[in-house]
Parts: structure tokens; sequence; C-alpha cells
């Protein structure tokens, strides 16, 4: 069992800023694609008790969500690292027994040990992809399969970040320093597996799931996720990558004016007609019976 932290990995932030961002990020989310759960999943409409994992659920509030609408789910959430989940007294006063978080990483050879195995009716997964790559992505499947129960279902969203850029309504819009972002942005992804996402459906036939569906959602397509994701790009990007150029090897992002780009980032947000694309796949498979 893994109680690493991450943060020397995870390219973002890990305060409670992180948490704040990661839970407006969460509304947005939800209200952009609309379910927690996806329909084709029957376990969302049983009031049988039912038991929910989320992987690499950061600060576990689509977990948390699903605990209040459910009376009846028994919840366990797992990330890597510790540092963003709800305090257990907050949990046991919330829910009493019925939710549970432990650090645990989801690409881990042996998976999360016998006592979860074939434990869940459903196994979440949602934006797992800067954090790993090549190989990692084949075991998160293989492991978070072995948590499904015979009949349990997968469902995982994710998107690839180089498939994000800058669209525009309307004539002479200006974007250089968005588009310096995005760019540096996609720089500092190369290294990863970023279009690994796209593998995944074949990646859960493989695993042994069956009717594997995948929809592609455009979800810039509402205003809510589009305010929420360019806000990001120019304000939490700059820091992020002006920390990062601080620290790898030199390269263009070196003797940057951050502040400045930011600024002019901020303001290029500010116009009428000017958003970042953003696709994002939603999987659901199911484990045959
Ligand atoms: C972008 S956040 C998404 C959090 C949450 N799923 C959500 O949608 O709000 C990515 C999360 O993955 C976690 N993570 C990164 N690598 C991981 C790994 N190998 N195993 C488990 N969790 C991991 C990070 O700690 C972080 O909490």
């Amino acid at each position: 069992m893994s109680h690493t932290d991450s943060s020397d990995t995870y390219p973002l932030p890990r305060d409670t800023s992180e948490t704040d961002r990661l839970n407006e990020q969460h509304k947005c989310l939800v209200g952009a694609f609309g379910f927690h759960i996806h329909p084709s999943v029957p376990v969302a409409k049983e009031k049988r008790e039912f038991r929910v994992a989320d992987v690499a659920c950061g600060s576990g509030i689509w977990l948390t969500e699903i605990a209040t609408q459910y009376p009846h789910a028994q919840c366990d959430g797992f990330d890597i690292s510790n540092q963003q989940f709800p305090a257990a007294s907050d949990l046991t006063r919330d829910f009493n027994n019925r939710v549970h978080f432990l650090a645990q990483d989801a690409t881990a050879e042996g998976g999360y040990g016998k006592a979860f195995e074939a434990q869940f009716d459903l196994v979440a997964v949602r934006l797992l992809h800067i954090s790993i790559a090549g190989a990692q992505w084949t075991r998160a499947v293989q492991n978070a399969v072995a948590l499904l129960k015979p009949g349990g279902y997968l469902q995982w969203i994710d998107w690839d970040p180089h498939s994000a850029h800058l669209v525009q309504s309307r004539p002479l819009v200006k974007h250089a320093a968005i588009d310096q972002l995005l760019g540096f942005f996609k720089q500092f992804l190369g290294a990863l597996d970023t279009g690994a996402t796209a593998r995944l459906p074949e990646e859960m036939w493989t695993a042994g799931l069956v009717d594997v569906r995948s929809e592609l959602f455009a979800l810039d397509a509402d205003l809510g996720w589009r305010e929420y994701f360019l806000k990001t790009i120019t304000t939490v990007l700059p820091d992020v990558i002006a920390k990062r150029a601080g620290q790898g090897p030199r390269g263009a992002a070196d003797g940057m004016d951050w502040a400045g780009v930011k600024a002019t980032a901020q303001e290029e947000g500010r116009q009428e007609g000017l958003w970042v694309r953003t696709e994002m796949w939603c999987h659901v498979g199911r484990k045959p019976s």
C-alpha cells in the first residue's frame, strides 16, 4: 500500500487552494456532463446497497456527493496522496461508517490487495491524464477492473490535454499570451503519454470488460466550464509553468516575464468570443457476470 506524497511529480500546487480548485472544477465538470454516474450504469437507479470506488479521487468531492445522493451506497476513495482527503471526523459525522479514504497508487503492481478484490459495483476514475504514462495506463485499468464484482461497471472520464486549443467566435481577437501558455503546458506534458486516454476503450476490452461505450463530450459547449477553464489557463497555469521552468533543464521558458504573460493572458481572457476547446471522453464498460 503506498502512502507516498506525489507533490514532487504532480504539476499543480498541493495546498487548500488546490483542493478548492479541484472542488470548483468538479462542480463545473458535473454541470457540463450533467451526471455523476453515466445513465447507462444501472447501479445509480437501484435502491439496494451498492459499493463504489473513486480512484485518484483527489479531494473526494465526487465520492462524498455520491454518498449524499445515495444513502445506501458504501464508498471508498483511493488516491496516491492523502493530502486532500476529507477529515475522518467529518466523514463519520456526515456518513457514519459509509465513506472511507485510503492512500493507494492506482498503478501499483499487485493492485489494491485481496481485501478490495471483486468488491465494487462501480469504479470511477476521473482526470488521471497527466499523472500516469506508458505501461501505467494498462496497470491502472487492470487494477480498476480487479476491484469490480462480476457485473460491475468501470466509468473513466479523461482527456488528452494536447487536444486543448483556442477557438474564437469573432475576428481579430488577441490571444498571443494564452497561445504561449498552452504551448508551454503541452511542452511540459511532452514526456507523458497523454494520448493514452484515447486508448482506454481498447485497454478496457483487453482487461476483460464488455459493452464498452465511449462518448466524446465537447465540454466547452457549456458556458460554466468554458469560463472555468479559461480562468484556470490564465490564472493557475502561468504560476505552474513558471515554477516548473525554474526546476527543469534550461529552455525557452527560462527568463520569461511570467507576471507579464499572466497579466496579458488575463486581459485576453476578458475579451468576448475567445475560449479553449476542451474535449473529454467518458468511457464505460461492464465486467461480465
Ligand atoms: C486532476 S486530479 C483529479 C482528482 C479527482 N479525480 C477529480 O476529478 O476531482 C488527479 C489526482 O490523481 C492523483 N494521482 C496521481 N497519480 C496517481 C496514482 N498513480 N495513483 C492514484 N492517484 C494518483 C493525484 O494525487 C490527484 O489527486
